[in-house]
């Protein structure tokens, strides 16, 4: 395997212990709201902490950013850790089993490894640039589904920034009508890798973070899938939402997306909430 993705799997295979661990005393752990709606919990923070002390020590020049504790390693290196280290807190805390740890590799500014692992499935995505996407070491590939009729979909429902509400309404009504099914599953990260293998034709969610998305959309664009802004332009981490599926499939999507765009979701490069760090 790749040196750096094997430490990257280490990694999060240590997490994911920890998280499993933890499940059966989650009314023992300190939990903190980070924000409306958001919370943080020991395991969170314990899991971020030792990836990123696996990272670092087999890579001490390199970067980290990690959801929980922010930007550690020096200020200049051409690769940076990415790093959500509980993927789907919400469910975690609730005992709602889909949650996972995501883990991706920029190098130069631009995705090249891209690790999730579900803890409790015991499911490892891996993906390389150019290099393709596996599931516990099986080649993946996104769906052929060419319409959305049939279609199953995956999205999330804004629940941090009200903002998004109406818009994201309007685009699930729209979305709703031809297609066999909406999940809500509650990991970005999984929902992402879940197209990746063919087990979501498409997903879409505003809102998301560069932790929450990026191992997910490598897998997806190994696995032979299209991962766009709501514009269909490359600026998905800026500005936080994503469409994802096959070519075909995508276009449909992004045709019932488009009308309900709003200003503040459209990429602008002076807005200071559409910055990729
Ligand atoms: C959340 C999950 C959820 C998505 C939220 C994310 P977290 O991540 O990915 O599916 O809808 O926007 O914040 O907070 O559990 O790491
Ligand atoms: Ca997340
Ligand atoms: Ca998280």
């Amino acid at each position: 395997m790749d040196p750096m993705l094997n430490i990257a799997v280490r990694a999060a295979r240590a997490a994911g212990d920890i998280i499993v661990r933890a499940m059966d005393r989650v009314d023992l752990l300190n939990i903190n709201p980070k924000g409306r709606n958001d919370f943080v919990s020991d395991v969170d923070h314990n899991a971020e902490r030792e990836i990123i002390h696996t990272l670092l020590k087999a890579y001490p020049g390199h970067a980290c950013i990690g959801e929980e504790s922010g930007r550690q390693g020096p200020a200049k290196t051409d690769y940076v850790w990415v790093i959500d280290p509980l993927d789907g807190t919400t469910n975690f805390l609730h005992g709602f089993p889909q949650f996972a740890v995501s883990i991706a590799l920029f190098h130069r500014g631009k995705v090249d490894k891209g690790i999730i692992y579900d803890p409790l499935k015991q499911e490892l995505f891996t993906g390389v640039r150019g290099a393709g996407a596996t599931l516990n070491n099986r080649r993946l590939r996104v769906t052929k589904q060419p319409s959305m009729t049939g279609a199953l979909l995956g999205t999330g429902i804004p629940f941090k920034d009200q903002s998004y509400i109406d818009p994201y309404l309007g685009m699930l009504k729209d979305l709703i009508k031809d297609t066999a099914g909406i999940r809500r599953a509650g990991s970005a990260a999984l929902d992402l890798a879940y197209v990746a293998a063919g087990r979501l034709d498409g997903f879409w969610e505003i809102g998301l973070k560069k932790w929450d998305m990026a191992a997910g959309v490598l897998l997806i664009q190994e696995a032979g899938g299209i991962v766009t802004d709501l514009e269909g332009g490359d600026k998905y981490f800026e500005t936080g939402a994503v469409i994802a599926a096959n070519p075909k499939l995508h276009q449909l999507m992004r045709g019932l997306i488009e009308p309900h765009i709003t200003d503040s979701l459209r990429y602008r490069a002076d807005d200071p909430r559409h910055s990729s760090e």
